[in-house]
């Protein structure tokens, strides 16, 4: 990570390409290569708070301010880089980023090329010498993959009211410490986390720029798309509860392993899916307690991600998978508990922002997603939009996740064409009905 100036804050006029690491999206991320790398894994383990993210939220701060923008992170945790204009006031803002915090053992780009977007577009427009006639923001979202505390798109779901704070204040880590002392450890007063409509008066409209998470730009040869919808999905725990014994002692007749009944579970999680057309069901945790090789578990929690494009059919999967896990478990002598950890109901959106971002990037085909994203909370209260970014891999959540370093570029130079579209119209280029199309 470079090191920080003396004085962090800078001359709006001053050329940030001054720097030869700064604008370009390459220059910015490998600032940030070193940061979370994740040696036991592979890739990077940024969760939300863990030195890594806190060191990056840091980067992203210094990095607004030598672009002249005034940086402050709100009470939910959420670090706003406003570039204003000559009156200052902050009400319909064109805003753009992403996050910084990642899945265990993730990928680069997930988050942060969105980020590093946002800062090199900033650079893009100041080269163009473009004066905003409306406020430009840069918002970073904590833990919107919810690898630390279980729900995803927590920062946004918090701003926008989609969360109970006392439900936020009480979750918990793998370590079983909260959010709220978590948070507090942090600098965060978490008595003061929750819907913010002040701050929601301020924004206009949000484009969020990502890594495309799938192979849809490289089957269509292109290196940059404009998101059409993302996929609802949902997360939920399931407890199976038996009886903790001893490995040795305890005859294999005699057992209430509720190991056996997990693993025959997670069998069915994928059969039952298969019988969806469209749907997915994945088991990408699984955890024994007390976990001792030698040891029985007393309870194994196994969490499924669901999704599909129709929520009352994710809703209908997992019914299905409940009814089956209570079978399995009645046969191997255990119970199960399920618990909803959150649903994120499949989002369109707004289709005049999405046709004017296909207005000012005519080349650009469109894509739909399967992945979560904050622009899908937030498209709940205004017109949210999503570039994607072409990633040769096809793969994400995984450090094979990629994307060359002519892609990264040309997708900062598309995200400086849309907001420059944006901040010159006079107005939030959405449809009347600016709230999005809930699917079911
Ligand atoms: C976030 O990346 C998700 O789709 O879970
Ligand atoms: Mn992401
Ligand atoms: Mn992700």
């Amino acid at each position: 990570m470079r090191p920080s100036t003396d004085d962090p804050v800078a001359d709006p006029t001053a050329d940030p390409t001054a720097d030869p690491a700064a604008g370009t999206v390459s220059g910015l991320l490998r600032d940030i290569s070193g940061v979370g790398t994740d040696a036991r894994r592979g890739g990077y383990s940024r969760p939300v708070f863990s030195s890594a993210e806190t060191e990056l939220r840091c980067w992203f701060t210094e990095q607004a301010r030598r672009r002249g923008l005034d940086v402050s992170t709100d009470a939910n945790g959420i670090v706003w880089a406003w570039w204003d204009t000559d009156d200052g006031e902050r009400r319909d803002a064109v805003v753009t980023g992403s996050h910084l915090d990642s899945v265990p053992g993730g990928g680069e780009f997930d988050g942060p090329l969105g980020v590093a977007s946002a800062l090199v577009a900033v650079d893009i427009l100041r080269s163009r010498r473009f004066r905003p006639g409306r406020p430009l923001a840069i918002a970073v979202f904590p833990e919107e993959e919810g690898s630390r505390f279980g729900v995803a798109c927590l920062g946004s779901r918090l701003l926008t009211g989609a969360l109970d704070p006392d439900k936020a204040r009480s979750l918990k880590d793998a370590d079983g410490d909260t959010y709220a002392d978590v948070a507090a450890a942090n600098g965060q007063d978490p008595r003061r986390i929750g819907a913010d409509p002040a701050a929601l008066d301020q924004l206009g409209v949000f484009v969020e720029l990502h890594v495309e998470q799938g192979r849809g730009l490289i089957d269509l040869d292109q290196p940059v798309a404009v998101g059409t919808s993302i996929l609802g999905h949902g997360r939920w725990r399931l407890s199976v509860h038996g009886q903790g014994n001893h490995a040795g002692t305890t005859l294999m007749t005699d057992r209430r392993d509720p190991m056996v009944a997990a693993a025959r579970m997670m069998v069915e999680i994928r059969n039952i899916a298969l019988q969806y057309r469209d749907a997915r069901a994945t088991v990408g945790r699984l955890q024994p307690v007390p976990g001792g090789t030698n040891v029985i578990p007393s309870r194994v929690d196994l969490w499924i991600d669901a999704r599909h494009p129709r929520d009352e059919v994710t809703a209908s999967l997992v019914e299905s998978i409940h009814s089956r896990a209570r079978l399995i478990a009645a046969e191997e002598g255990c119970t199960v508990t399920l618990d909803a950890e959150s649903l994120s109901p499949t989002v369109h959106f707004d289709p005049g922002l999405r046709d004017r971002l296909r207005t000012l990037l005519p080349v650009a085909p469109v894509l739909d997603t399967g992945a979560g994203h904050d622009a899908g909370v937030l498209a709940g209260r205004l017109p949210t939009a999503m570039l994607f970014v072409r990633n040769p891999s096809g793969i994400s959540h995984s450090p094979e996740e990629w994307v060359e370093d002519a892609d990264a570029e040309a997708g900062a130079r598309a995200l400086a064409d849309v907001l420059q579209g944006l901040l010159e119209a006079a107005g939030t280029p959405a449809s009347p009905l600016h709230a999005p199309m809930m699917a079911g």
